[in-house]
């Protein structure tokens, strides 16, 4: 009967905060959309799909996104997102979707009015133009813009000379934003650096390699990761190691950024950098001395000592 009692005041509580939580939360859900208040998404989220040609190709588009196939940043964006449908897809499922970045943060125009007119006034074309992105898009990514203006990219771009060179959305494309891999690199590049223009054509080779080398600094990471715990574990002083670990760590934090230099020399002297500062953590781990963790020992050892006084007094006395 009593147990009966007690479980039955369980399920009672049980209930209770539930409820309770169940009125909290769901007024929130339901009062939180994707993003709150802006008038550009909503209306260009209705655009999506207007003809069924475009239905079928975005779909395909999407496919490759998804699967990742290097082609598709290439061949197909440049044509589709000239049609405003296609622009809110590639945006859709891109990173910019998933922190707010939102239509106006490039475009301007006015995202809490309802109708097209009032939205769509002061739309800017000066600064979606491509040789403006570097600004438009440095506005959030100040450390890679930095970087990018030490670029002879940058200075191409800027001469205003005749002849290609890449800005930002040229690699990154303005709305799926997308970062080429290592294995696409070689190909991506080459559209400008080869033979028939002349544009420096050892870069993409060695774009590559620059590249996977990140991958290797990576692995060197982890496994001073694991051979510092390892040592910790055992009670060693693992102070040096560290140090070296967080060193390796802020060049690898520090490289997307760096990489906007172009300058491939020197890109790479960091990241080996990197990896010898990882490999000095692993190494510093296996000649680590023991640490004052020692000194809990000497506590165990006396205690021990204590008890043993007095299980020799009472075996004399016995
Ligand atoms: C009520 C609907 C509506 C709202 C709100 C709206 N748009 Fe549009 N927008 C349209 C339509 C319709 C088009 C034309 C579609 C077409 O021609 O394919 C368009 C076209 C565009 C274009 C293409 C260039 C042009 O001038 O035609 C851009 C860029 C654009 N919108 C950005 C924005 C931005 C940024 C916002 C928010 C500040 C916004 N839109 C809000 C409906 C809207
Ligand atoms: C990160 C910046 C950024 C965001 C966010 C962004 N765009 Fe764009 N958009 C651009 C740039 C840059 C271009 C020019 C692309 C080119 O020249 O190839 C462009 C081009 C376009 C075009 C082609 C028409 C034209 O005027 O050339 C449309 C339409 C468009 N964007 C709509 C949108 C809509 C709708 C959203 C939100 C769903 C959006 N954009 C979000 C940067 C952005
Ligand atoms: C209003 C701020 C803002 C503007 C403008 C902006 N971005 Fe971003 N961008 C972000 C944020 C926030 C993220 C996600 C967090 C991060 O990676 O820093 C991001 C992420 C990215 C990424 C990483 C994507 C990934 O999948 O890892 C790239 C590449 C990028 N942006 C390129 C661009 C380009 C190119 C432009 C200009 C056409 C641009 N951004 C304009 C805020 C912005
Ligand atoms: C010539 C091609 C190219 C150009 C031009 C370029 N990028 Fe990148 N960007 C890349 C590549 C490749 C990476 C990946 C680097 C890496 O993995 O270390 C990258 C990485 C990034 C990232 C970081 C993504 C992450 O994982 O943290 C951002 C943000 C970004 N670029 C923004 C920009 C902006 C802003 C501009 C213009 C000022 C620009 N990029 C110009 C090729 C380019
Ligand atoms: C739209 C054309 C274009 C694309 C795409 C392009 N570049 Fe370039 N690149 C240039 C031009 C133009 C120069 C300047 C050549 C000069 O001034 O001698 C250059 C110069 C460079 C340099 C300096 C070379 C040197 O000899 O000092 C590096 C490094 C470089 N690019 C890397 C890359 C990488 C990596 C990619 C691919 C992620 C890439 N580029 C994609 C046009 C391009």
């Amino acid at each position: 009967m009593r147990l009966k009692n007690g479980s039955s005041i369980i399920i009672g509580i049980v209930f209770v905060v539930v409820a309770i939580s169940m009125l909290i939360i769901q007024p929130a859900i339901a009062a939180t959309p994707n993003l709150p208040n802006n008038s550009c998404a909503d209306c260009h989220r209705k655009l999506l799909f207007s003809t069924e040609e475009q239905r079928q190709f975005i779909d395909i588009r999407i496919k490759h996104l998804e699967s990742g196939i290097s082609c598709s940043i290439v061949c197909h964006e440049d044509k589709l997102n000239k049609t405003t449908a296609s622009t809110y897809a590639l945006w859709s499922i891109s990173t910019h979707a998933l922190f707010d970045v939102t239509c106006e943060k490039c475009h301007g125009g006015n995202a809490s009015a309802v109708s097209k007119q009032e939205a769509h006034v002061g739309l800017s074309n000066i600064s979606i133009a491509r040789a403006n992105t570097p600004d438009t898009c440095g506005k959030c990514h100040q450390a890679e813009l930095g970087e990018f203006k030490g670029s002879k990219h940058f200075m191409k771009l800027e001469s205003g000379e005749e002849g290609p060179a890449p800005a930002c959305i040229t690699c990154h494309q303005a709305h799926s934003v997308r970062v080429l891999t290592a294995s696409e690199i070689e190909d991506f590049c080459s559209n400008c650096h080869n033979h028939i223009t002349g544009i420096d054509p050892s870069v993409p080779q060695k774009a590559e390699n620059a590249l996977s080398s990140v991958g290797e600094l990576q692995v060197e990471i982890s496994k001073a990761r694991s051979a510092i715990n390892t040592a910790k574990a055992k009670g060693l002083d693992v102070t040096e190691a560290q140090a070296n670990l967080d060193s390796a760590m802020a060049i690898l934090k520090d490289t997307p950024s760096v990489w906007h230099r172009f300058n491939l020399t020197f890109f790479d002297t960091e990241v080996q950098k990197g990896i010898a500062e990882a490999q000095k953590a692993t190494n510093a781990t296996s000649y680590a001395q023991a640490t004052p963790a020692a000194t809990k020992a000497p506590g165990f050892g006396a205690a021990l000592f204590i008890l043993g006084l007095f299980v020799a007094y009472f075996l004399k006395r016995s």
